[in-house]
């Protein structure tokens, strides 16, 4: 049976990568979107009628609304949901400019969410569907000067537990994608960086700084990425409720959860003594 995918941030990135191989299956409509149409010309070469493009920034309501309209209007209705469009933001926290950090949870925490309500009602009707929301290793575990962006992605991370909770038994599942570090925009012109200038940060100015030059070679791939997500939807009943990618993710949250249960259990009895009747 065609199933009908809806992709945020098509233009670059995973997003590409995903977009660029739901075109080539015979069995799949898309709806690809973008903050610039013309940022999609690389999907004409598959497009024999399953591809719709639409202008999507998913931070406008009424853009959002027109995508979700189109893919009902032109597929029946949205089988996969994949909220992929993201931006990052490198900046000590005492540093870090407020704009920049609202805007960054306008898009990956506010957008991803509008993004879900709106699909949501024709997913609980139709009683199926799957939701991909792009959390990322800094979701799970996280690193000076990524303070905020982990916050947006810890929110990500908290959001959609609940929603697993809540719609498992409608038929949805929901699915998390921690990503480690991957070749793609992100950590260059989707991220705004502020180079720390207070001398008690000094020791993490290089690391901003080096940001951009380290763009390119990060070890995440990801057209295998995008491979991996479409596998586990496609193939795997349910969906994995998490899926870290990349050695960092996968190490780097055994190790965090496993530091944090200790602390857990090592203030156990302090935390039961809280309860009082
Ligand atoms: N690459 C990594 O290392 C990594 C690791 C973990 C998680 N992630 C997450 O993976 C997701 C995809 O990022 P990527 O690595 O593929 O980076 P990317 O190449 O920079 O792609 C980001 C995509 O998001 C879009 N976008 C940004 N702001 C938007 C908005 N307001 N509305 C709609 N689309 C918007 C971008 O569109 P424009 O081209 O118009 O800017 C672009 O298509 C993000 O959520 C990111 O946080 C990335």
């Amino acid at each position: 049976m065609t199933k009908t995918w809806l992709v945020t941030g098509t233009s670059s990135g995973f997003g590409r990568e995903l977009a660029t191989l739901l075109a080539q299956q015979a069995d799949i409509n898309l709806v690809a979107t973008a903050r610039k149409l013309s940022d999609l010309s690389y999907l004409d070469a598959f497009d024999h009628g399953q591809i719709a493009k639409t202008l999507l920034d998913v931070t406008n309501t009424a853009q959002i609304s027109a995508t979700v309209r189109t893919a009902q209007e032109r597929f029946g209705g949205i089988d996969v949901l994949v909220n992929n469009a993201g931006l990052g933001y490198f900046a000590t926290i005492e540093e870090s400019d407020e704009a920049a950090v609202r805007h960054m949870f306008e898009v990956n925490v506010f957008g991803l969410a509008a993004m879900t309500k709106a699909v949501l009602p024709s997913m609980r009707h139709q009683k199926s569907g799957t939701i991909v929301n792009l959390s990322s290793a800094l979701g799970l575990v996280t690193l000076p000067t990524m303070g905020y962006y982990s916050a947006t992605k810890f929110a990500v991370e908290g959001y959609s537990e609940a929603l697993q909770q809540e719609v498992a038994a409608l038929g949805i599942d929901v699915m998390i994608v921690e990503p480690s570090g991957a070749r793609t925009n992100w950590a260059g012109k989707s991220s705004q960086k502020t180079i720390p200038i207070i001398a008690d940060y000094a020791q993490f100015k290089d690391q901003v700084a080096g940001t951009n030059a380290s763009v390119g070679s990060e070890p995440g791939d990801p057209k295998e990425i995008a491979r991996l997500i479409f596998e586990q939807v496609t193939a795997t009943t349910p969906t994995p409720k998490h899926l870290p990618l990349g050695h960092f993710a996968s190490v780097g949250a055994q190790s965090h959860l496993t530091e944090l249960l200790s602390e857990i259990k090592g203030v156990a009895a302090l935390s039961e003594r809280a309860d009082q009747a």
